[in-house]
């Protein structure tokens, strides 16, 4: 049996909901990049996941998943050793999706604490649709898919791993034996907020892209709120009430984070300059994606290219589970009724 605790492929997705800014950077896409040295990595836009919430208003959809190729792309995920493509680009998902909801209970989806908060969160819209129940069983079609064995995902999605290991389950039982067991794997998100100090989310409008260019980079972070207890420059600061201190921790040594501390609980360094110094940090780490972007955007057809080699390499491995799952079903396409 595989070891669980060594995972070899890694799947995960995302759903183009926009373009990707430093809190989508910092809490998965930087592991991602990480992870693509070690593993075999499949990572795809989850265009049909979108569509479970913006099924009323879709047009929005192609073209953030071209913004989410490119942004991908710029942050360094690579092609030769990923493969990166497109969920309705591969029409097995939806096969398996089915045959998975022949046997998941209702009550599962019912009781998943994530299904929950987003009903209540999206209270606006209509989400007392079937698709919208069903969401993490398309997810674990996704994940069983390519019998990934790591998904690297936040805290939110646990549940939905979760299930994906239930149903799994349930497939060999009933079945055969095909699919292993996912984990999830956790990263340690940095806590970091938008420039407001609200939650980095595009509908608040706080946050920074990566597609940002430096100079609406520098200008966001001056922006940000620093330790509002500290109202005049003379008055000494404390990092652990600044919105900009986690960026500082990201995007500095170690060494210098703790000058900057130092400097800023003894009054020496304002907050200007303090937010200078992260602001030219940040550029600089970022330049290399800023690099890549721009070459990529001198280069359309290569996405287009990139897309349909790594949509091809998925659908090759869907083919083949989507086979196996058939023939452990005892549904065989060839049935030859008539000879
Ligand atoms: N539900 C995930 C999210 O909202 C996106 C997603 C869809 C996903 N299918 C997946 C993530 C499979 C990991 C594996 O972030």
């Amino acid at each position: 049996m595989n070891n669980p605790s060594k995972p070899r492929r890694i799947l995960s997705g995302m759903r183009p909901t926009g373009k990707l800014h430093l809190g989508n950077y910092y809490g998965a896409l930087d592991n991602w990049v990480k992870l693509q040295e070690e593993y075999e990595c499949y990572f795809f836009v989850a265009d049909w996941h979108a569509l479970t919430t913006e099924y009323d208003a879709p047009h929005a959809i192609g073209g953030y998943i071209q913004d989410m190729l490119v942004d991908w792309l710029s942050v360094g995920l690579d092609p030769e050793r990923s493969t990166l493509f497109v969920q309705s680009a591969i029409p097995e998902h939806a096969e398996l999706y089915l045959i998975f909801g022949m046997f998941t209970p209702v009550p599962w989806l019912e009781r998943n604490p994530t299904y929950k908060d987003q009903v209540q969160e999206l209270s606006h819209k209509d989400l007392s649709t079937y698709g919208f129940l069903g969401y993490p069983v398309l997810q674990a079609a996704d994940i069983l898919m390519y019998k990934a064995h790591g998904v690297p995902v936040g805290v939110d999605q646990v549940p939905h791993v979760e299930m994906t290991r239930e149903i799994a389950r349930r497939f060999n039982h009933f079945y055969r034996p095909i699919f292993p067991e996912p984990e999830a794997l956790l990263t340690e998100v940095p806590k970091l907020t938008g420039i407001d100090g609200r939650k980095m989310s595009k509908s608040y409008g706080n946050c920074i892209y990566l597609s940002d260019s430096p100079e609406v980079m520098q200008k966001k972070v001056r922006q940000m709120i620093t330790d509002t207890l500290r109202p005049y420059r003379k008055d000494p600061g404390e990092p652990n009430r600044c919105l900009a201190f986690p960026f500082h921790k990201l995007n500095l040594s170690e060494g210098r984070l703790a000058e900057i501390v130092a400097a800023c609980r003894s009054a020496q360094l304002g907050c200007v300059e303090c937010k200078n110094i992260l602001a030219e940090a940040l550029v600089e780490n970022l330049a290399p994606m800023q690099a890549r972007r721009q070459h990529i955007q001198r280069h359309p057809d290569t996405v287009q290219e990139i897309l349909q080699a790594g949509n091809t390499r998925a659908r090759a491995f869907a083919r083949r589970t989507l086979d196996e799952v058939r023939d452990a079903i005892g549904f065989d396409l060839n049935y030859q009724l008539w000879t």
